[in-house]
């Protein structure tokens, strides 16, 4: 088992939610860290609140240049880049019969090919450290909810690469893994302009009896499974339920 301590991680949409909650405990462990998003001011903030361990770098993930920026920027950082956890990601909801292709390639080109593209950047810098990617799924991937499948299907397909990916770049001794997180009060919903924030808080709250542990999960808990996938040695290839249970889709009998 590795520690994360003197680790360079590369953390996408660590300006807010699950990323910033990485961003801190490895940081706060001992990484160096750089985080990325479109919103300098999120970021920044963040970057500073951690200190010199963290830094931040604007960019879009959907666009090659500035992906390339990121990683010579945790290269830059971190002197080398061990874990690239590709974290950025957005809700994406239409119903079926009011799909319009736009919006499907939209999801599929930030929540799938994004991620993709940053690890391909990355390979010959993880070969070095013989390190690991780290990619956000979601519990979509396990439950049906009716209106989301453009998210469930780009989920899917975070799931579906990981283990490919994993068998690819194990000979490399890259390691490749995922989560997927159940419910974790973020902005993500208030931003794809879903919900309200107080919307948001009280869609959540109703969320918690879903899961078995009776209560949602917070950007900590995804952050301790990221950063267990990130030191374990033995293992890849594998999708981590971090859902308190509503994976387990369990209903009264
Ligand atoms: N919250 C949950 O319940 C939940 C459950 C399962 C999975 N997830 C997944 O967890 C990941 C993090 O989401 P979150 O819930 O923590 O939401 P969040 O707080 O909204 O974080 C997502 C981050 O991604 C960044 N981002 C989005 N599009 C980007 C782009 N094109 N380029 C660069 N950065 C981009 C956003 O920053 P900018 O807008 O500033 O770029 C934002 O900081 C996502 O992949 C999400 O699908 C969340």
């Amino acid at each position: 088992m590795r520690e994360v301590k003197e680790m360079s991680v590369l953390i996408t949409g660590g300006g807010s939610g699950i990323g910033e909650g990485t961003a801190r405990l490895f940081a706060a462990h001992g990484a160096r860290v750089t985080i990325s998003g479109r919103r300098r001011d999120k970021i920044e903030a963040v970057a500073a609140a951690i200190g010199p361990a963290c830094r931040a770098v604007v960019g879009d993930v959907t666009v090659q240049a500035d992906r390339e920026a990121m990683v010579a920027a945790a290269l830059a950082h971190g002197g080398k880049l061990d874990v690239l956890v590709n974290n950025a990601g957005n809700m994406y909801k239409q119903s079926v019969d009011g799909y319009t292709e736009d919006f499907l390639k939209e999801a599929f080109n930030t929540n799938v090919v994004s991620g993709m593209m940053l690890a391909s950047i990355s390979v010959k810098h993880l070969e070095k450290t013989q390190g690991s990617i780290i990619f956000i799924g979601s519990i979509h991937n396990r439950r049906a909810y009716p209106g989301a499948s453009p998210y469930a299907t780009s989920k899917a397909a975070v799931e579906g690469l990981t283990r490919v990916m994993a068998a690819e770049l194990g000979p490399k001794q890259i390691r490749v893994c995922c989560i997927l997180p159940g419910a974790v009060a973020t902005e993500i919903n208030v931003r794809a302009g879903l919900q309200t924030t107080e919307e948001a808080a009280a869609r959540y709250a109703s969320f918690a009896s879903q899961h078995v542990l009776g209560r949602i999960g917070t950007d900590t808990e995804c952050a301790e499974a990221i950063e267990f996938l990130a030191c374990a040695e033995w293992v890849t290839g594998v999708a981590l339920e971090v859902d308190g249970g509503l994976g387990l889709g369990v209903s009264k009998f």
